[in-house]
């Protein structure tokens, strides 16, 4: 008992006495879940690609980390798990938080990972189709945001099924989420819709920043995917944060086909929670109050294998949860989302297919603030609609028929994640920031004695300048 008394009491300060340095602990992280938006060029403000960016906003890095506005994922993941989760764990936070109040040391360079890079392709082959927006101008300014519909002729004229789905932001630093439709009433010229949260059709597919492509699973034995009729149309919603007006972008979205005919496995997609929208009667959010809203669709009538969730609100969103209860009242969470961001759109794709019995009820809850706030300094009465200072309670899914097995079937593809990282390190120009005795204290250059000097690309080098 005692034994046990003592580790309990010390594990914490066993925590805090283990020194984590960037080389070992810190670079891990940052390249793993930060740099695909924070290295040079890409959406975030805010290199973070080298040890001098990382101690120069190491207290920053640290606020964000341990509030969980970075990296950011709207999902909390201790309600249900998700393929491409990008989440710190309990660990990673402290090790940051301690590697901060141990004074951010480098640690040995030679154990850094090798450097990610990024690039627009993927492994995917040559697309079959690449449906690509006129050049627009964004219309977002200094305080609102630009949401913009277009709606573009495929040119298919067969039914073709889709193994995946990859968006290629034009102007990477200002495409903030793109939705990807399928309208099947096509039409034979492109539109543009302005002030348009969501573009029309069925949505297949969803690109933030560090997104990855889609690949329906496809083994031998099932082969899943989306169908394009011929004739329709792609529809693209696309969002440009304020602040980037009169930015140009020009953003595609390749599909990749199976062979012509294949018998597909087909992914449905359809709102099931739609609150405030035709043919539902509106809803209304007073000023100065939180308003909460609930709403179920069911009981399904077959098993159904669920693949993605995509939940959406605007702008006064505080909060979402759902789940369904299943006729033996067993309760199966599919999302919870504990602080809503209207800037970080996304589908959340299960770990695997979910499996969903027939006669089960999907249920949804939320909330929404329209309390005066630094971004509704006058709240005013606010009614459910598609613009972007309406609101909507709105929960969209993939899914299909359920067949045995579809609940070991792993959505997550390995070949695709693991491909953005681990390609050869880029070469910098690097400078120094640093330079200090072998002690690790810092020092002016001095002659005839060994230094190390530490380059803003984290490596260091030991020399002795003879004089
Ligand atoms: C999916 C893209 C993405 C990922 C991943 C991401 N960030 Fe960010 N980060 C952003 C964007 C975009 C901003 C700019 C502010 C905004 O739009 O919210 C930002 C802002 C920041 C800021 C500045 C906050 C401020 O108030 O100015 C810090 C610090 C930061 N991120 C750290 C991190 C760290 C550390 C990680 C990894 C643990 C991370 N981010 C992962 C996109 C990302």
């Amino acid at each position: 008992m005692k034994n046990i008394l003592f580790l309990f009491l010390f594990s914490p300060l066993f925590i805090l006495a283990q020194n984590p340095n960037y080389s070992e602990d810190i670079a891990p992280i940052i390249y793993n879940k930060c740099l695909q938006c924070h290295h040079s060029g890409g959406i975030a403000p805010l290199s973070l690609e080298t040890y001098a960016d990382a101690i120069s906003n190491a207290g920053m890095i640290q606020h964000v980390t341990s509030s969980g506005e970075m990296p950011p994922f709207l999902a909390d993941t201790l309600y249900q798990e998700y393929a491409y989760e990008n989440t710190l764990n309990i660990d990673e936070i402290s090790t940051i938080l301690n590697w901060v109040l141990n004074g951010v040391p480098l640690g040995d360079t030679s154990l850094l990972p090798p450097f990610p890079s990024f690039s627009n392709s993927s492994n995917l082959g040559l697309a079959d189709l690449e449906i690509t927006i006129p050049v627009y101008s964004s219309n977002a300014t200094s305080n609102s945001d630009d949401y913009v519909c277009f709606s573009i002729p495929s040119g298919l004229t067969q039914d073709r099924q889709v193994r995946a789905i990859e968006v290629i932001p034009g102007n990477i630093q200002i495409v903030h989420h793109v939705l990807v439709s399928i309208d099947e009433f096509g039409s034979s010229s492109t539109t543009i819709t302005p002030n348009c949260m969501a573009p029309f059709g069925d949505q297949v597919y969803t690109y933030a920043p560090g997104s990855v492509p889609l690949q329906f699973p496809n083994d031998s034995l099932s082969q899943f995917g989306i169908e394009i009729p011929a004739n329709s149309n792609i529809a693209l919603g696309l969002h440009y944060p304020e602040g980037t007006f009169g930015q140009l972008d020009s953003t595609k979205v390749r599909f990749y086909f199976y062979p012509q005919n294949t018998n597909i496995r087909e992914i449905k997609s359809e709102y099931f929670i739609n609150e405030g929208l035709p043919p539902y009667p509106p809803f209304f959010l007073p000023p100065n109050q939180i308003t909460a809203m609930s709403s179920s669709y069911g009981p399904i009538i077959n098993d159904m294998s669920l693949m993605s969730v995509f939940p959406h609100m605007h702008l006064l969103g505080a909060d979402m949860l759902c789940y369904a209860v299943t006729p033996t009242n067993d309760t199966i969470n599919l999302i919870r989302i504990n602080k809503w961001d209207f800037e970080w759109q996304g589908a959340y794709l299960f770990e695997k297919f979910l499996k969903i019995p027939a006669g089960s009820i999907i249920y949804a809850s939320g909330t929404y603030d329209n309390t005066a706030s630094i971004n509704n300094p006058n709240p005013v009465l606010v009614n459910s609609g598609l613009n972007t200072d309406d609101e909507m309670f709105v929960f969209i899914f993939q899914f299909l028929d359920y067949q045995l097995g579809d609940e070991n079937i792993l959505l997550e593809n390995t070949s695709v994640s693991t491909d953005i990282f681990n390609l050869p390190t880029p070469i910098f120009n690097k400078s120094l920031i640093n330079i200090t005795n072998l002690m690790g204290q810092k020092t002016n250059k001095k002659y005839n004695k060994p230094l190390l000097y530490i380059y803003d690309d984290g490596s260091v080098e030991k020399k002795i300048i003879v004089k």
